[in-house]
């Protein structure tokens, strides 16, 4: 995308992922607004940058979603690209996991894509154009053991994403679904704090940095790429899921011991 003047709406904004892409878009150029909980993370997101505007929203409430989306459009412009980042990712063995946290994890993972694309994608189409950049997660591919609420919650935004793209072929909308492995943000200390499979402990010291996921995500979008797997290995994995799902959970299981 040529930045330059255009409008860019970015839930989870407030950290991580959402904050790299809001800083990035917004020193070329582009209007940003995010969408978050979290307003102190907005500020710093925003960081004294006049291109970027904050608006404090819970994704999971539809008429919140819906109002702020209208004052983005009205004082922004169009919405061009939309990166739906907002997540929350507590883990732990099922049985033990709180069944609220568990609705919790869904209701702001998939339900909040849910609004979001409820209430911007009409509008990206009606105009014909657009970025539709949703964020699955690895996690949504390959399920592991103590991370199922957010395989789960991950998985249906894969899904659903996948459902959205192929309705749309010809609308002349760009659309992507970001499945990364684990990446360097604040997103990880919330896993840590609750259930660390040791799945995920093999992985420390490898995680990528956010600015290079937006850049797999750019590339992608220029070569019309719609699954977006950052990082060499990611694909693999991919693969070994859907090829060898057996061999995968053996493994899972030799490595947790249990
Ligand atoms: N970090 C990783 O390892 C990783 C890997 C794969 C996929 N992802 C996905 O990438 C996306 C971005 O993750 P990140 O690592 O930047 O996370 P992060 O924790 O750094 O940022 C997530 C943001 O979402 C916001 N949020 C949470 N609940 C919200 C709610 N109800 N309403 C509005 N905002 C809310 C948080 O306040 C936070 O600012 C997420 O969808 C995540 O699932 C992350």
């Amino acid at each position: 995308m040529a930045y330059s003047g255009k409008v860019a709406l970015i839930t989870g904004g407030g950290s991580g992922m959402g904050r790299a892409a809001a800083q990035t878009f917004a020193s070329a150029g582009a209007k940003v607004a995010l969408l978050d909980v979290n307003t102190a993370g907005m500020q710093e997101t925003a960081h004294g940058n006049g291109n970027i505007h904050s608006y404090p929203v819970d994704i999971t409430s539809a008429e919140a979603v819906n109002n702020a989306v209208e004052q983005v459009e009205q004082s922004l412009g169009p919405i061009d690209r939309l990166y739906n980042c907002a997540a929350i990712m507590p883990f732990g063995k099922i049985m033990d996991q709180d069944t609220a946290t568990i609705h919790k994890i869904m209701d702001i993972n998939y339900g909040g894509f849910v609004n979001i694309t409820k209430a911007v994608l009409p509008l990206m189409l009606n105009r014909g154009s657009g970025d539709f950049v949703s964020f699955a997660s690895m996690a949504g591919i390959q399920p592991a053991l103590l991370m199922g609420g957010y395989n789960a919650s991950k998985a249906a935004v894969a899904m659903l994403t996948e459902v959205i793209y192929h309705e749309n072929l010809n609308s002349g909308l760009r659309f992507a679904c970001i499945c990364p492995p684990p990446v360097a943000t604040p997103l990880l200390q919330q896993g840590k704090d609750t259930a660390w499979p040791k799945l995920m402990s093999e992985q420390e010291g490898q995680e990528l940095q956010p600015i290079e996921v937006i850049e797999a995500i750019e590339s992608a979008l220029d070569k019309g790429e719609f699954w977006v797997f950052p990082g060499k290995s990611t694909r693999m994995g991919y693969r070994m899921r859907r090829w060898f799902p057996n061999y995968t959970w053996n493994y899972i299981h030799k490595l947790e011991g249990w």
